[in-house]
């Protein structure tokens, strides 16, 4: 059965590592077209296309460095790479937070593509930036005959002047466009709508959220009710998602509500798609230390009434348009968070102690083991283990201060020290266990909404 594995690298049908990132689905002809980033040497906008949405095959690169370009009737700037330029030094992909992957020229995020009916041409828009920071600001629009073909740039520019960053494209059932994009300083989430041959802005139609600072829209009709996810902004960093719900796109929306854990599970909205009766959540779980390594996580989403919400999955599984999914249960590779506050437990070799959660930061990463009827707590980056006093120790067998119990409470599990009796405490606070994909284990939880 074709399933789909959470937070793990997916390679296309001919095994090769897709990078598609950023991404947006487009359903064409019995077909769904993913749309994303891909950063390396000149390409930018890669497109993959499947009938399960888990075997993914490779189609083309729809927009590099180099692509044609065209004229816009609205004054754009066509500029993608500078004359003859090379790779980036690291210094100047460091400038852009992004690795010494790219090559000098436009950085290109978020491609999103509608198929217009009135001009019978597939419309790209996306956040353009130079390729030195991220002050342009910018959309930018390409064009093509076929949906999966050699994209023409028609330019970047600034939508009825405003700054644009992250975004997404939103077609209604009556054919009409919009454009929704973080403006401001990202401080403002702005709805346009688009000429009826997509290609540009007739209209600004909302301004959402003022003040809020949200990136990262998506936007999804569910029984007669618009839907729009978004993230907080913390750059390649997760934090709380939210959502929000409207009649009309360009109606009054309601305040946002939270959606999922405090890190949306370690993902950013990009996309969702419905299959057979259910949406699915796409969202992007980025490696601030090596973009290349970033993934893309499925979650079915729940509806009742207006609310929507979305559980773990470490699996999903898509066939004849239904879905299923699999919480998975081991807790082997944790980070430890600690209760009320949001610090986490980190090791340096000997010394504990607790530090903000930083996706990089190996030394928050902890494995537990299993060992007779207890488990070891083993930190990651030291190879060392986490003992009833404590600290970090070398491994004895069946040390007794190394082992710890699972028990069941009502609070969930608590790990509870053999030596001690007591439950795990850092600097006399009990913690929360926490696995990679953020699930919850025992103890107090910081974790609002969830
Ligand atoms: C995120 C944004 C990404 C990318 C990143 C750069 O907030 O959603 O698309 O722009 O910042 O730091």
């Amino acid at each position: 059965m074709p399933t789909y594995k959470n937070g793990q690298i997916v390679t296309d049908t001919d095994g090769n590592i897709m990078h598609c990132h950023g991404a947006g689905i487009l359903e064409h002809d019995g077909w769904y077209y993913l749309f994303g980033e891909d950063r390396r040497d000149r390409r930018r906008v890669s497109c993959y296309r499947s009938k399960d949405l888990v075997n993914w095959e490779f189609r083309n690169i729809c927009l590099t460095l180099d692509s044609e370009t065209g004229r816009h009737y609205v004054r754009t700037d066509l500029r993608l790479a500078p004359r003859n330029s090379g790779p980036m030094t690291p210094e100047e992909a460091a400038a852009i937070s992004m690795q010494p992957i790219g090559h000098r020229g436009a950085n290109i995020e978020r491609p999103k593509i509608l198929y217009c009916e009135a001009t019978g041409k597939f419309v790209m828009w996306m956040h353009f930036e130079n390729g030195r920071d991220y002050n342009a600001a910018r959309c930018a629009v390409a064009v093509c005959d076929t949906v999966d073909g050699d994209y023409t740039y028609l330019g970047s520019f600034n939508p009825v002047g405003n700054m644009s960053r992250d975004c997404t494209l939103y077609k209604d059932d009556d054919g009409t466009a919009y454009f929704i994009s973080s403006a401001r300083d990202n401080a403002d989430m702005i709805v346009y709508r688009l000429s009826e041959d997509y290609l540009t802005v007739a209209e600004q139609v909302k301004t959402l959220w003022p003040g809020q600072f949200r990136e990262a829209p998506v936007v999804l009709k569910e029984n007669g009710k618009y839907y729009m996810f978004t993230s907080r902004c913390t750059g390649w960093n997760p934090n709380q998602g939210g959502y929000a719900v409207a009649d009309a796109i360009d109606g009054r929306w309601s305040a946002i509500r939270p959606f999922g854990n405090e890190t949306t599970f370690n993902t950013q909205p990009t996309a969702a798609v419905k299959v057979g009766e259910t949406w699915l959540y796409i969202g992007d779980r980025w490696d601030p230390s090596d973009y290349l390594n970033s993934t893309i996580v499925y979650l079915p989403l729940k509806f009742d009434g207006e609310s929507c919400s979305a559980d773990w999955a470490d699996e999903v599984t898509i066939e004849d348009g239904n879905v299923t999914a699999s919480a998975g249960a081991d807790i082997k590779d944790v980070r430890i968070m600690l209760p009320g506050c949001s610090e986490y437990l980190s090791g340096d070799g000997y010394n504990v102690f607790t530090k903000k959660l930083g996706y990089a930061d190996k030394n928050l990463l902890w494995l537990v083991e299993e060992e007779e009827d207890c488990v070891l707590i083993k930190h990651k980056e030291s190879g060392k283990y986490l003992s009833g006093d404590g600290i970090l120790d070398n491994y004895v067998k069946g040390e007794e201060r190394l082992l710890w119990k699972l028990e069941d409470s009502d609070e969930g599990k608590l790990f509870i020290n053999r030596r001690t009796g007591k439950s795990l405490l850092v600097f006399g606070r009990r913690v929360v266990l926490t696995d990679k994909n953020d699930r919850h284990f025992g103890g107090f939880t910081i974790v609002k909404n969830y």
